[in-house]
């Protein structure tokens, strides 16, 4: 929305949200959200056409076009628990929505949503019975978090899906002439509700599948001498391949992937196709056998036990340039490490504290004595026994191994779960140094 605001210096661009921390924060000088441009972004449309309220009411009567972006969680209760897309969120904006009134609306669907979804947000629209008309688009989000400004500024296209009817069309032309501010018109695809839905679930489970597949090839390089960088690098010259999302890793996180996989998986069994949702389980399946196999071997190599040895953790976040720990492979690595008894150093340099023991589900009673939080990469590793690099941050390639490697205990181990680091430099330091895929 701030890129919209950006972009489109006539519209008004109020975001609404019923958590009031959130707002505050947004209106402040300390967001939210870490993203690499963003601050800027925020801060120049801030107050002139930008605006962030907690009158959620008030701002869907003012609107012509209202965005749902609300979270799409994965359900954890009663039916489909642990697969289906948790629609309540949504379910919730329609009917406010159509019970504010207001006016004709036009009511995008920004959250990622099972295929089929905007029948359900049309009929609560349509019962309101209220006089107005409603039209609902789907218009899916392939920002990634890390490099989401850059994506926004210049998206690979931009996905706009509406009824065939000529009202529908009218709508998605309305949504078209917005993005076409600073999109080409060939980057922008039109096609109908259902297809768009399925579009966005369909890139994820896309992009999934290729971590899968490389870190599936990553367990066979280790077992055979082979280098997963060098097969990746050999086949991703491949033009019908290509050479993105082939970097092998200790797996993928964030809020999307897995909870679009398993929803992909649910739509599936829902629709009666069970061999085509195993198929997709097991993208989700390799992505944890990649994290146990990282705590396996980093437990091989240290005589198998880490019962009170001190392990620094470098990384936290799901991947680089964000704060956001949501799902992140870390989360499942360290429980791990800590079921172990190990005594946990961590240093990320955006996650704070407090989404560190939440997604751990650790109270900081809990943590007294077995998590320190550091304020550094090198206090984390200073009398550290290993360390277990988590998230490929760009700091990490500089740090003077020489000298953390100096205040460590000896063996000193260093895991690279990103194959960030060069193993060999580390080595001829001293490190007993182990990356994925590359033994
Ligand atoms: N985070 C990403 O990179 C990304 C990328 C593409 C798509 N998406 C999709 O976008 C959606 C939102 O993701 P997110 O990461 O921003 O989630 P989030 O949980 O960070 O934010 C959702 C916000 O919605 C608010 N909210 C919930 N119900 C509300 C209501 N009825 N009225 C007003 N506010 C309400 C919550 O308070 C929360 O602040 C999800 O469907 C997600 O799959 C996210």
């Amino acid at each position: 929305m701030a890129m919209i605001a950006n972009k489109c210096k006539g519209t008004i661009v109020s975001v609404v949200d019923l958590n009031a921390d959130r707002i505050a924060a947004w209106n402040s000088g300390n967001l939210p959200v870490y993203e690499p441009g963003l601050d800027e972004i925020v801060s120049q449309n801030r107050g002139k056409n930008l605006f962030f309220s907690t009158d959620v009411d008030e701002k869907i009567r003012e609107a012509d076009i209202i965005f749902i972006s609300v979270n799409t969680p994965t359900k954890d209760y009663g039916a489909g628990s642990g697969q289906a897309a948790d629609l309540r969120f949504v379910e919730s904006c329609a009917r406010g929505i159509a019970k504010a009134g207001g006016g004709d609306k036009i009511v995008v669907e920004k959250s990622t949503v099972p295929v089929r979804t905007a029948q359900m947000v049309k009929e609560i629209l349509d019962s309101a019975n209220n006089g107005y008309s409603y039209q609902v688009i789907s218009n899916p989000e392939f920002l990634a978090e890390g490099t989401a400004m850059a994506d926004l500024e210049n998206p690979d296209r931009v996905l706009i899906g509406g009824d065939t009817s000529e009202e529908g069309q009218v709508a998605v032309e309305k949504v078209v002439s917005i993005y076409a501010n600073w999109v080409e018109k060939e980057r922008i695809i039109t096609t109908n509700l259902w297809s768009s839905e399925l579009s966005k679930l369909t890139a994820n489970a896309f992009l999934a599948q290729r971590i899968s597949s490389i870190n599936a090839i990553s367990a066979l390089c280790e077992a055979s001498e082979a280098d997963v960088d060098e097969v990746a690098k050999a086949i991703g010259t491949d033009s019908r391949i290509g050479p993105k999302f082939l970097k092998s890793s200790i797996g993928f996180g964030g809020s999307c992937f897995q909870k679009d996989v398993l929803n992909l998986c649910y739509l599936c069994r829902h629709f009666g196709l069970p061999e085509v949702a195993g198929y997709w389980e097991q993208v989700i399946q390799m992505n944890e056998y990649q994290k146990e196999r990282f705590v396996t071997r980093l437990l091989d190599s240290m005589f198998n036990t880490v019962s009170g040895k001190r392990l620094a953790i470098l990384g936290f976040a799901f991947k680089k340039d964000t704060n956001d720990a949501r799902e992140s492979p870390a989360i499942s690595i360290c429980r791990r490490l800590l079921e172990e008894k190990a005594n946990l150093a961590i240093y990320d340099p955006r996650v704070s504290k407090s989404s560190i023991l939440s997604t751990l589900g650790w109270s900081e009673e809990q943590a007294e004595g077995r998590i320190h939080f550091c304020s550094t990469a090198e206090e984390a590793c200073d009398r550290a026994n290993a360390i277990a690099l988590l998230t490929e941050w760009d700091e990490f390639k500089e740090l003077n191994y020489a000298s953390i490697y100096a205040n460590m205990q000896q063996p000193a181990i260093l895991f690279d779960g990103r194959n960030l680091l060069n193993l060999k430099s580390l080595r001829e330091i001293g490190f007993r140094a182990h990356g994925i895929g590359r033994d």
